[in-house]
């Protein structure tokens, strides 16, 4: 037990770097004590610092199952995350045992947004292949089919979710002038819809006639690796794949071989498998691929937001009040 003298409610932070602001928000009503280090707190550690906490403040390098909320003890009232994907709790047994989830959707929808076209704009028109050969000597001559790429224009491009993140990446894709968007879920969202003319089709015919394939679902039973070689084979060849969601949403294997074997044309990918992706990942060895470090909310104002809005969904939980983004369970 850590309680104090002051009875202040209890918080472990296991990023000591995340924004201050939102350890300012803590410190103001709660002892708060923090992971000392820049990379993920060791297992161990987590499991000896979370004992005797009412809340927990984790982001997505943790995970938040069963052994931890055994450690924590029947105190703890909230663990809030600093993400909007919270597969890596186990919110089943938060249930259980009365304790409330906080996450950030929202804040980071535009970010995220913005990201996914930035990585397809790089991906599509071989932004960093073509970088490269200005400083290794590539560059002889402007040339006429040089380093050419395949347009959004025109193009048919297919979102594997639309949700928050789905519908802004797709108003951002509409001035782009592609010949249709559509995208698979699994309700139908017409409203929504609507805004950016987006046709809702099945998962089949979104792999079959897609010429962009946007992956921007969140990582459930059902979307573990949906995009395996089965998927990849019904893809046209001239196929180019973003996914800015989840590496387990992909058989990264499955991947590599359609990616090696030309069967698409190219992929973009801001997360993998695992993360970071070891630097001998056959994946490093392809030019038709531009990965990121997992960077999609990595924006500074919404970094801060994001770090202030854990804090206050964690004040809310303890105060018995309404979080501002809980995860309903
Ligand atoms: C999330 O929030 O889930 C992203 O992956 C990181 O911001």
């Amino acid at each position: 037990g850590s309680r104090t003298m002051s009875s202040q409610p209890t918080v472990y932070v296991t990023r000591p770097d995340v924004d201050s602001s939102g350890l300012e928000l803590l410190r103001k009503s709660c002892q708060v004590s923090t992971w000392n280090e820049a990379l993920p707190v060791p297992r161990t550690e987590l499991l000896r610092q979370i004992a005797g906490k009412d809340a927990l403040y984790c982001a997505l390098t943790d995970k938040i199952d069963k052994e931890v909320l055994d450690a924590a003890g029947s105190q703890l009232k909230c663990v809030a995350t600093i993400s909007v994907g919270y597969e890596h709790i186990d919110v089943e047994e938060c249930k259980k045992r009365g304790i409330r989830v906080g996450y950030t959707p929202d804040v980071l929808t535009d970010a995220t947004a913005e990201l996914t076209l930035a990585l397809l704009l790089a991906t599509n028109r071989r932004l960093f292949e073509a970088n490269k050969q200005v400083y290794n000597g590539g560059w002889k001559s402007w040339a006429p089919m040089w380093m050419c790429g395949q347009g959004l224009k025109g193009s048919r491009v297919g979102l594997f979710g639309f949700g928050r993140i789905g519908q802004e990446i797709a108003a951002r894709i509409f001035p782009f002038k592609p010949s249709e968007i559509t995208y698979t879920t699994r309700t139908e969202r017409p409203k929504e819809a609507k805004a950016v003319n987006a046709r809702y089709v099945n998962f089949d015919e979104m792999l079959c006639n897609s010429d962009f394939i946007v992956v921007c679902c969140a990582l459930t039973p059902e979307t573990k690796e949906i995009f395996n070689a089965d998927a990849f084979q019904k893809m046209k060849s001239n196929c180019i794949f973003i996914n800015t969601a989840r590496g387990g949403n992909v058989d990264q294997k499955a991947l590599y071989e359609a990616l090696k074997c030309k069967r698409i044309l190219a992929a973009g990918l801001d997360v993998t498998t695992p993360e970071p992706l070891p630097l001998d990942d056959p994946l490093l060895t392809l030019d038709n691929i531009v990965i990121l470090p997992h960077i999609g909310s990595a924006d500074i104002e919404t970094r801060k937001e994001m770090s202030r809005i854990t804090a206050r969904n964690i004040l809310a939980a303890l105060a018995g009040e309404k979080m501002e983004s809980e995860v309903v369970l």
